[in-house]
């Protein structure tokens, strides 16, 4: 990436870096202070999280999950960390990752020594395996799973005995009519062998503290929670307060959701009428799309506008003509980026 970084700064405006996934709007204020207000912590914070945060954790799964049944919670140092080592925990030697896929998942079950194989979205088709992930709305591409699909990998789950971890970090940001809904809904009750995966990093713009959380069949949670004991990966006691704070409150996540929406509203058109059409990309933060060339290509037309995104490549070889666009940046940097590439489709 680094000479179309290179190539991209000498636009005469400047670069707007869309290759990062990284959140850009100001944490909540009511999240900072709870944060602030348990800066005094001397104390080993608890592991399973303090009875406020589970307590939050469960209410949030069941309203805004939609869980029932039997179901338990964890809260997790991030997410990437949960993705990277829950093949280690749970002592995997098969994982099925997605073919287009965040690439954490194939390190984690590199770290854990595991075979690897990256699969379709129809689970019908799926080897057997110890751990399946699954990776709805996906990044980078923002296809959603349609309920028959999560009750397919259900069913594939029920056959074989496989855990199957949803990672549903981009769950609160549909961008079209299609919403994307949790695999624990679909389970209606029977939990046992899934768990959902999520994050509180773009919901409510808290990358930097690091805040996610597993919902889903207590006696796995229970395996990864011993692990953990002794493992350590606790989260922080400011981080599990603030966590708390912004799990009570939806407001702040659908505001959050709208700006991504009208950032992608404007950038969309702009892409579209430089010949670049579209796929999927019905939820999460980025724009999945192609003009039919390489990728490099792309990147390297982009970069000659000042614009960085990222080669579709990096999330597995199928993605070799495809780029995904971040909607991570401020108002004006989308604003900008849009006409420039406007102009340059003329
Ligand atoms: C699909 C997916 N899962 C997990 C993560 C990790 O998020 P975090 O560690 O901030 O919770 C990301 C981050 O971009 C992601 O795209």
């Amino acid at each position: 990436m680094a000479p179309y970084g290179d190539r991209a700064r000498l636009h005469a405006e400047g670069i707007i870096d869309l290759s990062q996934g990284t959140p850009v709007d100001p944490t909540p204020s009511f999240i900072q202070a709870a944060l602030i207000s348990a800066s005094d912590s001397p104390r080993y914070p608890i592991t399973i999280g303090t009875p406020e945060l589970r307590a939050a954790m469960r209410k949030w799964a069941e309203e805004v999950l939609g869980v029932t049944g039997d179901f338990d919670v964890l809260p997790t140092i991030g997410s990437k960390e949960l993705v990277a080592w829950l093949p280690t925990i749970l002592s995997s030697k098969k994982v099925l990752y997605p073919k287009i896929a965040y690439p954490t998942y194939l390190v984690g079950a590199m770290i854990a020594n595991a075979d690897h194989t990256s699969v379709d979205i129809d689970a019908s088709s799926w080897p057997d395996a110890d751990l399946a992930w699954v990776n709805t709305p996906s990044n980078p591409t923002g296809r959603i799973h349609s309920e028959s699909e999560l009750k397919a990998i259900i069913d594939y789950a029920r056959k074989t005995s496989t855990v199957i971890a949803s990672d549903e970090c981009y769950l609160n940001f549909p961008a079209g009519d299609m919403k994307p809904i949790s695999i624990l809904q679909v389970a209606a009750g029977n939990n046992t062998g899934l768990l959902a995966v999520h994050s509180l990093s773009k919901r409510s713009n808290l990358a930097g503290y690091r805040a996610a959380l597993i919902v889903g069949d207590p006696k796995l949670i229970a395996e990864i929670r011993e692990v953990r004991k002794h493992a350590g990966m606790m989260v922080p006691l400011p981080v599990q307060r603030a966590m708390t704070a912004a799990l009570g409150d939806e407001s702040h996540a659908t505001a959050q959701a709208d700006l991504y929406r009208k950032r992608r509203e404007v950038l969309r058109p702009a892409l579209e009428a430089a010949g670049f059409t579209m796929e999927f990309s019905n939820a999460g933060l980025y724009i999945w799309c192609t003009r039919g060339e390489k990728d490099w290509d792309s990147i390297a037309w982009l970069s000659d506008r000042g614009i960085l995104a990222t080669p579709g490549h990096f999330y597995g070889p199928d993605g070799d003509h495809h780029i995904r666009v971040a909607l991570t940046a401020t108002d004006a940097d989308i604003a900008s980026a849009a006409a420039r590439i406007l102009e340059a489709a003329k």
